[in-house]
């Protein structure tokens, strides 16, 4: 084996999905406290342990201080390297969610088990379907009291349409939760909280073991019905059904008392696949090719207050990156020299030495990059398959000093470009358009024209329901559709043709009436 291919053998790189406070950030953390990569659990991030307030959003210069901790984390564990990608938790920043999921090689499903599958789950498993991510599940906070395990899976299986493969099965819960019972090596982990990685735990051989029953009788004896029934209803574990993404294997615990966490740690380096192929326009690159490639999948913007820089953040996709090297821009066919690429440690950020494939690279820039630009030592290419979705919500952009229009266009160009709102040039001349996912993205755009352009912007809401970007085969046809519709066109900071249309009706018939012109709900890197 040559050492690139051991070299991406041993990387894993993925995210944890999962809603609003069903444990990711405390999950995170015992990740990297059972890894090694930090001393004990409760330093990532500030304020007793846990995570910023929801208020605390609102507050842009604290987000950001967030994501430098947090963006991206690597770390070694069992002489592999883990890229953990963070995902902005808050729902209306999903966008940036769905861009980070198509630069990982699997997913960490967290679902709260007193609650089930919730919405965000349902949203953000979606998009792994799009590329059969295989996920791995934990079901969280075992120590409450939860929901009927057979009933979860059973959600899991019909909601979200993966089929389940119990690896571990949970004895008791909440005041009488009492460990796990593993399905694969028959054995029974009891539930010790709080221990940390170096602590010894207790393994008892075999589920008929009589120490079972003289510890707590009631609980083990409903824990072998329970398993009489799940070797009937679940499914067993196999690998090549998890790596297609069709199944997924299932672990129960409480990330909150370390437990449940290091099974976590293993499966992924067990299971989870290595980086893989990935697609371009002109061929599929194959991670251990020898030249360097990579693709931008997000953009931010002044993460060091310090320095007025964005940093983007490349996902390598095959060959070795070394520091000073140089490769190309594509689409503005340029070279750059790679003096100051950074990589993410769990303690913040460091000068990058080398990554690989499945390595994450944040490269400063000052505005010429934009997600889904593709980076490479050799060939032109353009890797494919990096969306923007198209907006749910729509404002006019009007300013109160009209002298300040200029720094108003910077911004949101570069705020488009970014993908932290989408930008909308209507055909016809008048105001500027801004689309997003959630409503706060427009909030952070005014603040951030505020701090950062100096300009003070004024949204006001328009009668726009909905964008799609369209393409059609046949040049003049889209020439006479942008003539007759020019009013209800404009163009997007990657300058692509958008429809924006006035109701669901209004859309409809603009497609009978056009049926040659594409309409697109997602919009692919140009
Ligand atoms: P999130 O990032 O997915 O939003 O979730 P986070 O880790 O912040 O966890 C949400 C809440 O659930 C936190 O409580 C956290 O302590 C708690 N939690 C996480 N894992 C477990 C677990 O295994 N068992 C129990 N019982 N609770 C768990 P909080 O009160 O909202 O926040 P905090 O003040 O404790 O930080």
């Amino acid at each position: 084996m040559t050492d690139l291919a051991r070299e991406v053998g041993r990387r894993r790189t993925f995210a944890i999905i999962s809603h609003p406070d069903a444990g990711k950030t405390t999950l995170t953390e015992k990740l990297l406290y059972f890894s090694g990569a930090i001393q004990n659990a409760g330093t990532v991030k500030g304020k007793k342990g846990g995570k910023f307030a929801t208020s605390d959003w609102m507050d842009i210069e604290k987000q950001r201080g967030i994501s430098v901790a947090s963006s991206v984390m690597q770390f070694d564990y069992r002489d592999h390297v883990v890229n953990l990608l963070d995902t902005p938790g808050h729902q209306d920043f999903s966008e940036d969610t769905y861009r980070v999921l198509t630069a990982v090689d699997s997913a960490l499903m967290v679902i709260d088990a007193a609650k089930g599958v919730e919405a965000q789950t349902i949203k953000l498993l979606n998009v792994c379907r799009l590329r059969n991510t295989p996920i791995i599940t934990l079901m969280n906070k075992l120590d409450r009291e939860v929901r009927d395990s057979l009933e979860l899976l059973d959600e899991v299986e019909s909601v979200l349409e993966i089929r389940c493969a119990p690896i571990t099965w949970p004895i008791g819960m909440g005041k009488t939760f009492r460990g796990v019972y593993s399905i694969l090596t028959d054995t029974v982990l009891l539930f010790t909280p709080g221990k940390g990685p170096l602590d010894e735990v207790e393994i008892i051989e075999g589920l008929n073991n009589p120490r079972l029953d003289e510890l707590f009788p009631l609980e083990i004896e409903n824990t072998r019905m329970e398993l009489e029934l799940v070797r009937g209803a679940s499914h067993p574990f196999v690998l090549e059904e998890f790596l297609s993404g069709d199944l997924t294997p299932v672990f129960f615990g409480s990330a909150i008392n370390n437990f449940g966490i290091r099974e976590i740690l293993n499966a992924l380096v067990d299971w989870a696949p290595s980086p893989g192929d990935a697609n371009a326009t002109v061929r599929t690159i194959s991670p251990t090719e020898e030249k360097f490639s990579a693709f931008v999948f997000k953009i931010q913007a002044n993460m060091d207050p310090k320095h007025r820089d964005r940093i983007a953040f490349l996902r390598v996709c095959s060959g070795e990156f070394t520091r000073g090297m140089k490769f190309r821009h594509l689409r503005l066919n340029r070279e750059i020299a790679a003096n100051s690429v950074v990589t993410f440690m769990a303690q913040g950020r460091e000068q990058v030495e080398e990554a690989y494939a499945g390595d994450i690279i944040g490269l400063p820039n000052h505005g010429n990059i934009q997600i889904g630009d593709s980076f490479s030592e050799g060939e032109l290419l353009a890797f494919t398959g990096i969306p923007y979705f198209a907006p749910e919500m729509f404002r006019i952009v009007r300013i109160k000093n009209p002298l300040k229009i200029k720094q108003l266009q910077k911004g949101l160009q570069q705020l488009g470009e970014e993908g932290a709102v989408q930008v909308f040039k209507p055909l016809n001349g008048s105001d500027l358009i801004l689309g997003a996912v959630g409503v706060l993205q427009f909030e952070v755009v005014a603040s951030r024209l505020a701090n950062e352009y100096g300009v003070e912007a004024v949204f006001e809401s328009t009668t726009i329901y909905t964008a799609r970007w369209v393409s059609c085969e046949d040049a003049k046809m889209l020439d006479d559709f942008e003539g007759q519709l020019v009013n209800n066109l404009g163009r997007d900071a990657a300058n692509s043709l958008a429809y924006l249309a006035t109701s669901r009706v209004n859309l409809q018939l603009t497609q009978e009436r056009w049926p040659k012109i594409v309409f697109h709900a997602t919009r692919e890197h140009a």
